[in-house]
């Protein structure tokens, strides 16, 4: 069975009232590709505005989520608490938040277990430094970032992970159709071995970092690219053409 094309927009830390419900507008009035699968994933202090206004048949992610179910957490938000309000993706593994917030694999690990537990699905996301690339290192950089998880986790049914090497996000330096398909199957060849022969024929991977309308149509038919975790583009009425790149 083909696997169905993914789209995430990842807001990050942008927008407001007014420039969110535009982009909700926009996509609640396109022409969407029925095949495909969006997800929109705009700060946490939107999620229920975006959820109120966004049309039935896209869902909404949280950028994050704690790893713990409630209690004395300050600034944090619950599996429980996003799912009581509509919310059904978070983002997991950010590479913005690997770095600048020094998330490491473990917690990590634990924030996606809790989030399935939880009953949030995972965009899980993986990706390697330039370093990291030059060095030839990035395979096993990658995996070992999705082995933490699949220490803890053992059904993958409801994650999709989101390859995004990190010299190409927010550079507008997008990795070729190459470089990414190699990563994409090598990923799923270590789904094969480490985790089931059914999660690396069902897993969705997605490929992010500067994807944009006119980049995307040659990197979705790639084999093993599944969709797009898309960011600076999924603010811009552009998105509806990354959503429709495989129809
Ligand atoms: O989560 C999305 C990625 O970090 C890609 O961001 O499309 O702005 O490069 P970008």
């Amino acid at each position: 069975m083909a696997r169905q094309f993914f789209i995430g927009g990842n807001f990050k830390m942008n927008g407001s009232i007014e420039s969110i419900k535009k982009i909700v507008q926009n996509l609640n009035d396109a022409k969407l590709d029925p095949n495909a699968e969006v997800v929109i994933a705009p700060p946490a202090l939107y999620l229920l505005l975006t959820r109120e206004h966004l049309r039935k048949g896209i869902e909404v992610a949280a950028q994050n989520v704690y790893d713990k179910p409630n209690g004395a957490f300050t600034g944090e938000i619950s599996a429980e608490q996003l799912k009581d309000s509509g919310i059904t993706w978070t983002i997991l593994g950010h590479s913005e938040r690997r770095t600048i917030l020094q998330e490491d694999d473990a917690f990590i690990a634990n924030k996606t277990k809790a989030a399935l537990d939880g009953g949030i699905s995972v965009i899980l996301c993986c990706g390697e430094s330039l370093e990291q690339r030059e060095a030839g290192t990035t395979v096993d950089v990658v995996t070992k970032q999705l082995k933490a998880v699949a220490d803890k986790v053992k059904d993958w049914s409801k994650i999709v992970v989101a390859y995004e090497p990190i010299w190409a996000i927010g550079t507008g330096k997008v990795a070729t159709t190459e470089q990414a398909q190699e990563v994409h199957a090598a990923i799923r060849e270590w789904l094969k071995k480490e985790v089931s022969s059914e999660a690396a024929e069902k897993t969705r991977i997605l490929y992010g970092g500067s994807v944009n309308e006119k980049n995307c149509g040659e990197l979705a038919k790639q084999a093993d690219i599944d969709g797009f975790l898309v960011g600076g583009a999924s603010l811009k009425p552009a998105f509806v053409d990354i959503i429709n790149a495989n129809s």
